[in-house]
């Protein structure tokens, strides 16, 4: 009785998905369900597919190379190899539709969008099915699912992507709260970074990120870190963390933005030049130096991890003027580790300037 149940179930199943073709669910095909294993077997009477990803989080900077660990293996254990299919997929954080990375079936893969030709399959042993991304963008971060699918069976684990980075608050040149939702990213984009998450800036504020201004994060919201309660600042009343004004609306509200950013590859340094520079010379004068005026991230990855010293101020692509502070000491702003702004001074202003190379 329970075995005809169970033949059924399964016929009803394989109808089902024969009459919704072409049956895509999970973006499998599961036309050859039939066939799929090779040997004929459908189903496994006691014998359980498992799969795991150990650790559950990894970290890697920006440019590198990453292995998000996962592996499967049957118990008990199988003699013969079987034939699966394998998908990785990047999870929606915050109501984002769920995203392909790859799809594995036999010795066939396919990578799509972003991750085209950028990940593959680490298969060190039966059953490894790891996956290795190349060239780390700022939008890999976040959680990732590892998916094996046996015939009918379906089992996933899943393993978190972070990246080492820094968090900045960014406002542009026109002031306070300028910024939709939209603007906000292209604002993170312009300066070589992306809008935060809230993990970012959340092990930001861990490290020391005290802010008075609201910016929007990569999930709608927008939130504030605060170290040192203080009146201006919501009260005393309020204990420190970061404070959220919860979700606005992206096309109404305006805010401005915190921005994450990893390493850079290439160079950062203080242009070294007779005179002081307005802001179209200093920018030409980068050019004459075979580099590019740099942008904001891109100082802030240098201060954070080549540790960028230098005490004079000098422009930058958004026409703000900053400098670098590794190591505190008088005449050089706080005594605290940090990147120094002085806004958006008028464009005929003369200063130094901060360039980039890449190479
Ligand atoms: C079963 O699989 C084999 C090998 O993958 C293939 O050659 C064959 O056409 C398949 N048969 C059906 C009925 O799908
Ligand atoms: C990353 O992997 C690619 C391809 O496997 C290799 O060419 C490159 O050198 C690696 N990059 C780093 C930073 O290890
Ligand atoms: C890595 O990706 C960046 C874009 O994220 C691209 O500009 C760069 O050329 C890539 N580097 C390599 C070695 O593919
Ligand atoms: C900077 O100085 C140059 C040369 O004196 C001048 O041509 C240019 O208009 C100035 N730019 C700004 C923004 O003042």
């Amino acid at each position: 009785m329970g075995k005809l149940h169970t033949l059924l179930a399964l016929t009803l199943q394989v109808l089902y998905s024969c009459h919704a073709a072409p049956s895509v669910s999970n973006g499998f095909f599961y036309q050859d369900i039939l066939n799929g294993t090779g040997n004929g077997e459908i189903h496994f009477d006691g014998i359980k597919l498992r799969v795991e990803s150990q650790p559950h989080s990894v970290f890697a900077v920006r440019g590198s190379n990453i292995t998000l660990p996962c592996r499967f293996w049957y118990e008990p254990p199988l003699i013969s190899s079987r034939r699966v299919r394998v998908k990785w997929s990047l999870l929606p954080i915050y109501g984002d539709q769920e995203f392909d990375v790859l799809v594995s079936i036999g010795h066939r893969q396919r990578s799509f969008g972003a991750f085209k030709d950028r990940v593959r399959l680490r298969k060190d042993d039966r059953g490894d099915i790891s996956l290795i991304i190349t060239n780390v963008s700022l939008k890999d971060s976040g959680l990732y699912r590892c998916e094996v699918i046996d015939g009918l069976e379906d089992e996933s684990a899943t393993v978190d992507l972070g990246l080492r980075g820094v968090v900045f608050p960014y406002q542009p040149h026109h002031g306070r709260y300028h910024l939709t939702f939209k603007e906000a990213q292209k604002a993170c984009n312009g300066q070589d970074a992306a809008v935060a998450t809230f993990d970012q800036l959340f092990t930001a504020w861990q490290e020391g990120l005290d802010w008075c201004n609201a910016g929007w994060l990569a999930d709608g919201t927008v939130q504030y870190p605060i170290v040192q309660p203080r009146q201006p600042c919501g009260g005393l009343d309020l204990a420190p963390g970061v404070r959220s004004y919860g979700a606005r609306h992206k096309h109404r509200n305006h805010y401005d933005v915190f921005c994450f950013t990893s390493t850079v590859t290439g160079q950062v340094y203080y242009l070294q030049h007779p005179q002081k520079l307005n802001l179209t010379m200093a920018v030409e004068a980068c050019i004459k130096d075979g580099a590019q005026i740099a942008k904001v991230g891109q100082l802030f990855a240098a201060w954070k991890f080549l540790e960028l010293d230098q005490c004079d101020a000098g422009w930058l692509a958004d026409g703000s003027l900053r400098y670098p502070i590794s190591n505190p000491r008088s005449n050089c702003g706080p005594q605290k580790s940090g990147v120094r702004s002085f806004g958006f001074p008028l464009p005929h202003h003369k200063h130094g300037v901060y360039c980039y190379k890449s190479r």
